[in-house]
């Protein structure tokens, strides 16, 4: 049987076995039980197939994704369908969670990040809010799951059991933790954090749909009766987990996968947009991969060509989802700053820009076998939290988010419209207190 010292020495990453010889008896355990976790020829593979020296993937013809946008009639429709979808406990609710936010700089998980809103509200709770609304509206709580980081696994399930406020369901969140990948220099070997422990870095949410599957959660949710899951990233402040919009629109479009999308008006704006490839396989371009005259190019209505941008916000057919987890996934390169200690003297030194490799869920939607897109108003339905200030900052979302509320309140003929609406009160701007469906604007 192959050990992982054999591991070691054929993926080229024995400078791990010379450092283990430095640590202590107890460090040495405890260092080789990490590094017996990692799949190292997994290792190997994501740095040769898309490592500095490789090449990058041929760039295919692209052409735009068609978007539907709805009607107010068509929207009523949607969520009549949606809504019973949720009555029957045909949905489920996946929240993606494991990032290392680093671009908000915020010590914790993301989604327990202060956003400076009424009643401290932080993205988790205003998901967790919604959801409990909707069960009311639907009279049934829909199941679900959080997927944490190697960086906030820990933090995140506190976080829950410590919130304050309506007592959850026993066993609601669930949670189950994304794999992680070492991080490596140049040349492919892998650094250490500290003596006697690796650089393991979340590598990207494409973990997902394995993940979901390795968890039990997909297998016992479709036990349940569950047909969709949606999945959605922690950040959107806007985002409305199991929208029965959406769900509605999925269901009767009748394709196993369905995506949300909002208009991008701004060529130079860093947002990976919806394309289809030679094949006609739906997939997401990132703003880095579109070549430049494809970026900007507009269409006879002066908006760019390519206009569906991804918000992250996906409803996945179980079956579609089953196909998926047995995917094999490519990786990405994303060069980032580590700071790691050197493996001889176990001092902290300059290594420049690490190697992360990081695969994405998107990467898995030309398997399906169709795919629908709903365009929704990007006001309404996507104010992400990326950085501490400026463009896409909890200043930002907060003022999305008010402005949504003072339309709800001019709806329901409040004279007072400026005051805030407790999203445990009401999904979509129905009036609280009552069942009915969403304001329309
Ligand atoms: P982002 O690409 O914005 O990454 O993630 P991030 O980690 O939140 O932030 P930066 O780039 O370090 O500043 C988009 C969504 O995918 C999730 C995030 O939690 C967010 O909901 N994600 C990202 C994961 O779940 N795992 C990952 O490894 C990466």
């Amino acid at each position: 049987m192959m050990s992982f010292r054999d591991d070691l020495t054929n993926f080229g990453q024995t400078h791990l076995l010379e450092h283990m010889a430095t640590l202590s008896p107890a460090q040495a355990q405890s260092f080789s039980k990490e590094l017996a976790s990692v799949d190292w020829g997994r290792a190997r593979t994501m740095h040769e197939s898309a490592g500095p020296g490789a090449l990058p993937p041929l760039p295919s013809t692209l052409a735009p994704l068609d978007a539907e946008i709805l009607s107010k009639d068509a929207r009523d429709l949607a969520w009549k369908t949606g809504h019973d979808l949720l009555s029957r406990g045909q949905a489920g609710f996946v929240l993606m969670a494991g990032g290392q936010g680093s671009r908000l700089g915020f010590e914790g998980p993301k989604g327990a990040c202060p956003l400076g809103l009424p009643d401290d509200l932080v993205l988790f709770e205003v998901q967790v809010r919604r959801l409990l609304r909707l069960a009311e509206i639907c009279g049934r709580l829909p199941p679900f799951a959080v997927m944490t980081g190697p960086d906030n696994d820990e933090a995140t399930r506190e976080w829950f059991a410590r919130r304050v406020g309506e007592s959850l369901p026993e066993g609601w969140p669930e949670f189950f933790l994304q794999s992680s990948a070492p991080a490596l220099d140049e040349s492919g070997k892998a650094l250490l954090s500290a003596p006697g422990r690796l650089a393991l870095v979340p590598d990207g949410n494409g973990g997902i749909w394995q993940r979901l599957s390795e968890s039990g959660i997909l297998a016992r949710w479709e036990g349940a009766g569950v047909r969709w899951i949606h999945i959605a990233g922690v950040d959107n402040l806007l985002s409305g987990p199991c929208d029965p919009v959406f769900l509605g629109f999925a269901h009767s479009r009748g394709q196993p996968l369905c995506v949300k999308s909002v208009l991008r008006t701004d060529p130079a704006e860093r947002v990976g947009v919806y394309v289809l490839d030679e094949n006609r396989r739906a997939r997401v371009a990132e703003y880095t991969e579109l070549p430049a005259d494809s970026a900007s190019r507009l269409d006879l209505d002066g908006l760019p060509v390519f206009r569906e941008a991804n918000i992250a916000s996906h409803l996945v057919r179980v079956d579609a989802l089953r196909d998926f987890a047995r995917l094999d996934m490519p990786w990405h390169l994303a060069r980032k700053k580590i700071s790691s200690v050197d493996p001889r003297t176990g001092q902290t030194q300059e290594t420049g820009l690490a190697c992360k490799y990081e695969r994405f869920l998107f990467d898995a939607f030309p398997a399906a076998q169709g795919i629908s897109c709903m365009r929704v108003d990007r006001e309404l339905e996507f104010a992400p939290v990326k950085n501490a200030s400026g463009v896409d900052s909890p200043e930002s979302a907060r003022q999305a988010l008010a402005a949504i509320h003072r339309h709800w309140r001019r709806s329901w003929g409040e004279f007072d419209a400026s005051a805030w609406v407790d999203p445990r009160s009401s999904y979509g701007g129905e009036r609280p207190g009552t069942r009915g469906q969403e304001a329309s604007f």
